[in-house]
């Protein structure tokens, strides 16, 4: 018999298949939501424990509220939900295809799936909803809408938070502020790149804590401080490398 029942939305992501196996293999019943359920049957089937995966229309938020009512009341609810849905698009030429993109996923459904669980956690009395963000929302970068919209998720989790202070709930409300993996990887720098089941790791560690806020791994902390404190003039050409001479 399974300890709890947490729900993943945005299981398709490497980094939710390894929360789902680590908390499959704590005994943990899954609930998994993802925009096509056949893309991970193969991987559903591999888990140790209770799984179970649904459809999720996260571009269609009035969609997505339906499907998380529908799933939670047939699952009498959830002890923890994980938010992992995002998408980040860059194109110097600016398309405005891109930001609308972002906007949907990243804000429009982000927000829908996160009021709607957590009102659901009010009517169950407790829960813990925690939300894959960025420390890319620390401050504005040259993929705008992207930048943007994790700050708009840092600062809508406060607000859940500070609702469930005011009607005095044990509901935690979990912002994980990762670090720039797919800049790590494409710098190759064994610094700020940890295995994927490491960051995993980190995160449940969290959120057993019942943390507020964490960075993963810890040591994008430093970096997300120094992105804040940076001057302007530093932070606005870091980006931009000097053209080559002859070049
Ligand atoms: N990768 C990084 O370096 C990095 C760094 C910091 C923070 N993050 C954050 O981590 C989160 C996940 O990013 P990731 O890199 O793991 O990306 P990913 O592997 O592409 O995962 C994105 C998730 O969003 C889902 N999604 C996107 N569009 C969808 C739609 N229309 N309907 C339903 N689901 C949709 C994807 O599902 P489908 O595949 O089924 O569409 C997938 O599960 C994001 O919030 C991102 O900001 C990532």
């Amino acid at each position: 018999m399974s300890v709890a029942t947490a729900m993943i939305i945005g299981a398709s992501s490497t980094l939710s298949q390894a929360l789902a196996r680590q908390l499959s293999a704590q005994n943990v019943s899954l609930v998994l939501f993802v925009n096509d359920p056949d893309a991970i049957y193969a991987f559903s089937q591999s888990l140790a424990g209770e799984v179970s995966v649904y459809p999720l229309a996260i571009n269609q938020p009035q969609m997505a509220i339906s499907q998380l009512n529908e799933a939670w009341e047939k699952h009498n609810g959830a002890h923890l939900v994980i938010v992992n849905t995002g998408v980040n698009e860059y194109d110097p030429s600016l398309p405005w295809s891109i930001d609308q993109h972002t906007i949907d996923i990243n804000v429009m459904g982000f927000a829908a799936a996160s009021q709607c669980i957590f009102k659901l956690m009010c009517e169950q009395g407790y829960g813990q909803l925690a939300a894959i963000n960025s420390i890319a929302g620390q401050r504005g970068g040259p993929n705008m809408a992207y930048h943007a919209s994790k700050a708009f998720a840092a600062n809508y989790l406060q607000g859940l938070s500070m609702h469930a202070q005011r009607l005095k709930l044990p509901i935690t409300i979990t912002d994980i502020q990762l670090g720039l993996f797919d800049k790590a990887v494409h710098l190759r720098t064994q610094l700020l790149l940890s295995p994927i089941d490491n960051v995993a790791g980190q995160i449940l560690t969290a959120l057993k804590k019942g943390k507020r806020r964490v960075y993963v791994t810890k040591r994008w902390r430093i970096v997300a401080w120094i992105n804040r404190v940076l001057p302007e003039y530093i932070y606005n050409t870091r980006h931009w490398k000097p053209k080559k001479k002859g070049g």
